[in-house]
């Protein structure tokens, strides 16, 4: 695990889209999948984190961890607060714990930043609040983004089934 260089950015932006396609509902409306491809531009302003096979060096996963609001990829958070993005990994990796070191990577470099860590998910996503959970994250409903406030404007591809849907937020800071 370490962080990513460039010559795995188109990779990491082609796991991360394989890996959102394989939740139960899209999550790639609005432009995301290209914003996602888009490894080199967010590497400029956060951290791309990859875990990579040991064996032949290639990517299994990748996290986008961010502490700059000036990034465009920390949102909803408040000063003090760390957030990591796009965590991914391949589905052919999962379930050996990368998705876990990925996380720890980051809580390690927000306690290396002296911030706790504010992210959001969905209900479609049960295997990364599983792994939340189990990290020690607490739920926090009163940071929970509602519908009205992330769907301000249309969305043309927006799925129906994302109306009224709110963005799940939990927070984790180092026990001191
Ligand atoms: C969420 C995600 C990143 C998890 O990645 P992962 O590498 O499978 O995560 P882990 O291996 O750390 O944990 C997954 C499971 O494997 C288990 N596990 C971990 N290491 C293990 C091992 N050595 N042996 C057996 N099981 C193991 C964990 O206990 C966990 O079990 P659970 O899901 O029943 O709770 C992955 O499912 C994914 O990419 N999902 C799609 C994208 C997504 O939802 N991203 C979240 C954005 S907020």
């Amino acid at each position: 695990m370490r962080r990513a260089v460039p010559d795995e950015h188109f990779l990491i932006g082609e796991l991360t889209v394989a890996s959102y396609r394989t939740l139960e509902v899209d999550h790639l409306w609005g432009g995301y999948a290209d914003e996602i491809r888009d490894v080199a531009g967010r590497a400029e302003t956060t951290q791309v984190l990859v875990a990579r096979d040991a064996g032949t060096g290639g990517p299994l996963g990748a996290v986008t961890y961010a502490t700059d609001p000036e990034s465009g990829w920390v949102e909803w958070a408040e000063p003090g607060e760390a957030q990591f993005r796009l965590l991914a990994v391949s589905e052919s990796a999962r379930g050996r714990g990368v998705g876990e070191t990925l996380v720890r990577a980051c809580c390690d470099r927000a306690v290396a930043d002296d911030c706790s860590v504010l992210i959001h998910t969905t209900q479609w996503m049960p295997a990364a609040r599983r792994l939340y959970e189990r990290l020690g994250f607490t739920r926090r409903s009163d940071r929970d983004v509602p519908y009205e406030e992330w769907a301000h404007g249309e969305i043309p591809d927006l799925p129906p089934v994302w109306v009224g849907v709110p963005f799940l937020a939990y927070t984790w800071s180092p026990r001191r």
